[in-house]
């Protein structure tokens, strides 16, 4: 006996959610755990829309078997190869054996790779547009390649205006015994998770984003169900709004994220005082110590503002390795469109900002300041000039 969550008369949430994650896909924090969702639909056909991850393997399949009853699996359609959505797919073959899998081509690629069962003979391939009727449900196909993986499909149901949107629309946290977005605060309380979300697993495809964006906004959606995270029944526009926004690199509000690296705090004072100054004008700016501060969050609050300071140290003639470890995976997330400033530091040799210039460089439309601090271990009185500097030509690109 679990909690079975209803979406509709015939389709109901048989997910699972884990608390005990300390990081998902070995990188993000989830401290409010995080949500396997796979929906059933009982039509003249069974459909199961994806499996979930092995930490909640054993409450899927009584959620499962519970909502057959006496019925059995017709179709599984599997949206996205991650583990974390076809880790129980081998099972879910072993106790519904004739059971057909709905996939494209290169799911079915993966499915080999992961498994050894035989999927061949139970394989229906989809492709772009397709269809399949499940009685009172159609089933057409919108593949979505790089909407986290390449194989990425979705699914649309036109009787009920469901969108199946795999990885897309998801959130961090576990679902507290509510399923709809509408159900809790959403803005308040998880847009800031969705953000973190989105920047860190998707950030990077914004380009695939939009491509499917262009697809599915034309849909008359009346649920979006992501695999993770609430289904959503009100307000959909805002939360693709949301999307468009992310997906095309335009800052959410204007500020300034401060990244700084410090060893002894003279570089974390220069980013202290720089974030003083911008206040002192009415600019909003945020502080982070990136040996602090895990890089994803500081990209989070990277795809939010629409300024970026990174001020570091020179470590054994590089940059230092918690900033560097920000700056690649800045560059590596596709981030775009923003105005950044950068503070070097340095007793021997300063030229961590030449280093992160050089990086930043290879990102499209970054608008890097021309003015640039460097300091010799600690800041001069004469050089608060130059960090003025780099506030006005801030404030100039303000609106
Ligand atoms: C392990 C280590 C390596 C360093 N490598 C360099 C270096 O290659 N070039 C340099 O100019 N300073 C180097 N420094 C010195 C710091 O960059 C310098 O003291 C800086 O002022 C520290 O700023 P902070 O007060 O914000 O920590 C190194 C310091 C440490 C601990
Ligand atoms: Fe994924
Ligand atoms: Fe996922």
């Amino acid at each position: 006996m679990h909690c079975l969550k209803k979406i509709t008369d015939n389709l109901t949430w048989v997910g699972g959610n884990d608390r005990r994650l300390a990081m998902f896909e070995g990188v993000y924090s989830v401290p409010d755990g995080v949500s396997y969702n796979s929906y059933l639909m009982m039509d003249e056909k069974t459909v199961l829309f994806d499996t979930v991850d092995k930490a909640v393997s054993r409450v899927f399949f009584e959620n499962l078997t519970e909502v057959l009853g006496e019925r059995t699996l017709d179709y599984l359609v599997v949206h996205h190869m991650e583990p974390d959505h076809s880790f129980t797919l081998e099972e879910v073959v072993l106790r519904y054996p004739n059971l057909k899998i709905i996939c494209n081509a290169k799911i079915l690629t993966m499915i080999k790779q992961f498994f050894d069962f035989d999927i061949d003979s139970r394989a229906i391939i989809v492709k772009e547009g397709d269809e399949i009727s499940v009685g009172k449900h159609q089933l057409k196909f919108y593949m979505a390649p790089m909407v986290h993986w390449p194989e990425v499909m979705m699914t649309y149901e036109s009787t009920d205006g469901i969108l199946f949107s795999a990885d897309a629309f998801g959130c961090f946290g576990a679902l507290n015994g509510a399923i709809f977005a509408d159900e809790v605060d959403f803005q308040q309380n998880y847009m800031g998770e969705a953000r973190r979300y989105y920047a860190n697993i998707i950030g990077k495809y914004g380009a695939q984003v939009q491509a499917v964006l262009k697809k599915i906004v034309p849909l008359e959606i009346r649920l979006l169900c992501p695999l993770h995270g609430f289904v959503w029944r009100k307000d959909i526009d805002i939360y693709i709004e949301k999307y468009d926004r992310w997906s095309s690199y335009t800052p959410e509000e204007e500020g300034v994220v401060i990244a700084y690296a410090s060893i002894y705090g003279n570089t974390e004072n220069a980013a202290e005082i720089l974030a003083s100054r911008l206040w002192d004008i009415g600019i909003k700016a945020i502080m982070f110590d990136v040996s602090v501060t895990h890089a994803s969050d500081i990209i989070t609050a990277a795809f939010r503002y629409s300024h970026l300071v990174f001020a570091s140290t020179t470590y054994n003639n590089g940059i230092f390795v918690s900033m560097e470890a920000l700056i690649f995976d800045i560059v590596a997330h596709n981030l775009q469109n923003r105005t950044v400033a950068i503070i070097e530091n340095g007793s021997w040799a300063p030229n961590s900002g030449k280093l992160i210039r050089a990086e930043l460089e290879k990102c499209k439309n970054m608008n890097i300041l021309e003015n640039q601090v460097s300091i010799k271990s600690t800041l001069k009185k004469q050089q608060l000039a130059e960090l003025d500097a780099i506030v006005d030509a801030i404030a100039m690109t303000l609106k």
